[in-house]
């Protein structure tokens, strides 16, 4: 059903609006929305404005992962995610890596780019001399934009022209390197880049015989310099379980990674483990999991084909096992300092630095992927998995106390399904 002006309606007009056309005026679809608003009313006026045509709230379930010991330090740390078993299983590597040194996280480097992208109709040696000529005057267009960023140690580093015309048509690019301290800097570059822009087309109609058009002016969110190696390492012999020697475990679990390294279709679901306990941290601390992760694949997918963003090796009779992805997120700008739970995350974390960041969710991604190889080689991983889903079955069929209690006790040594649960609960 098309509707002209929704945006300009009330939230009230916008829900009677949606349910009369959807829901037959449904008073339970109503309901639904209307329980999810907060009952401080300034606190639901801050999540409505966050976007437009907002209607109610969407929960995630807000958890901690404890004894994380980082370079040293221990953290707590904070994870938004649905699913259920990726808290537990942070929380269980964290613990296991805890008395074997811990992780070791390293910021590799931390430049972003962003591009004007335009064409240009005549000669690429007149463009590269009127490049040179009038650098100095683009990066002055923006020197005014920039002075807030440079107190902090970010701005422009650098800008280059990239001739593409290899690749299409009359395309050239103005590549803008930037560092953006302790913000994600979307914002930031983006503003550059539009001022640089009108700075650019000014000077090329006045000094340029052939024709040169803006097509766009964006950041990248592909930051194969800002990036982040997060590392564990301990002796085989520690790594023994009760049917595996530390030997057989180690090499299993290098294989485990080494198949991701080789094989797409596992690196995919591998990569995808990595990302819950990437992405946990980034939607906690406010950052966009969005650019995380089409920058993470885009890193595995580097060289042309999908690789895995975790290695292993072992050597001198130890696993080393690292992590080593892009990574640009921010503890400034943003909802940082406007969302309630996102200031706790970073008071939890202690205040991080960008950088600081950028080493608590490596660390909690290797963590991650830790948890699953280590599930999937040694009992599968339906075993827990299915365990935390216990819980979400239980609410489904809207058990009892007493009901919760006879299925945890009976699935305690058996693996969980929702048809053996019906049948022990007696429903159909
Ligand atoms: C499930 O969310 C993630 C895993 O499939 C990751 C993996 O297979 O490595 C368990």
């Amino acid at each position: 059903m098309q509707v002209n002006g929704f945006s300009k309606l009330s939230k009230q007009a916008k829900i009677d609006w949606l349910l009369q056309t959807y829901f037959k005026n449904n008073t339970d679809a109503r309901r639904v929305l209307e329980q999810y608003w907060h009952d401080d009313a300034d606190l639901q006026e801050l999540h409505d404005g966050f976007i437009e045509n907002t209607l109610t709230n969407f929960y995630l379930p807000y958890a901690v992962a404890p004894n994380f010991l980082i370079n040293g330090k221990i953290y707590t740390i904070p994870m938004a995610i649905e699913e259920s078993s990726v808290v537990a299983a942070a929380s269980k590597a964290a613990k296991f890596w805890l008395d074997k040194g811990g992780f070791k996280s390293e910021v590799i480097d931390t430049e972003k780019l962003g591009h004007i992208h335009f064409t240009y109709t005549g000669s690429t040696a007149e463009l590269i001399q009127f490049f040179r000529q009038n650098r100095d005057k683009i990066l002055q267009s923006v020197a005014g934009m920039q002075a807030n960023m440079q107190k902090r140690g970010g701005g422009v580093k650098d800008i280059n022209l990239i001739d593409k015309t290899g690749a299409m048509w009359d395309y050239y690019q103005i590549e803008f390197q930037f560092d953006t301290a302790d913000a994600m800097g979307a914002n930031f570059i983006n503003s550059v880049l539009e001022e640089a822009a009108e700075s650019l087309q000014d000077l090329a109609q006045k000094q340029l015989t052939g024709k040169l058009e803006i097509i766009m002016r964006i950041l990248s969110n592909y930051t194969p310099d800002c990036r982040v190696k997060a590392s564990v390492s301990c002796p085989v012999d520690v790594l023994q379980t009760a049917n595996l020697s530390g030997e057989a475990y180690a090499r299993k679990f290098a294989q485990a990674i080494q198949i991701a390294e080789v094989e797409p279709y596992r690196a995919v679901t591998h990569n995808k483990g990595i990302m819950n306990g990437v992405d946990a941290v980034v939607i906690a601390t406010g950052n966009d999991f969005r650019a995380v992760e089409a920058n993470a694949h885009a890193y595995a997918g580097r060289n042309g084909q999908y690789t895995s963003l975790s290695h292993a090796e072992i050597k001198n009779g130890r696993l080393h096992y690292w992590l080593d992805m892009p990574l640009a997120v921010g503890t400034v700008g943003g909802i940082t300092a406007i969302h309630p739970l996102v200031r706790f995350s970073l008071q939890l974390l202690q205040n991080p630095s960008a950088k600081d960041l950028m080493q608590i969710i490596a660390a909690s991604g290797l963590a991650q992927n830790f948890a699953a190889v280590n599930s999937l080689i040694t009992d599968g991983i339906q075993k827990g998995h299915m365990k935390m889903h216990l819980n979400n079955l239980l609410s489904f069929l809207k058990a009892t106390p007493e009901e919760r209690q006879k299925a945890e006790k009976y699935f305690a040594d058996k693996k969980v399904s929702f048809r053996a649960l019906k049948d022990l609960l007696g429903r159909d």
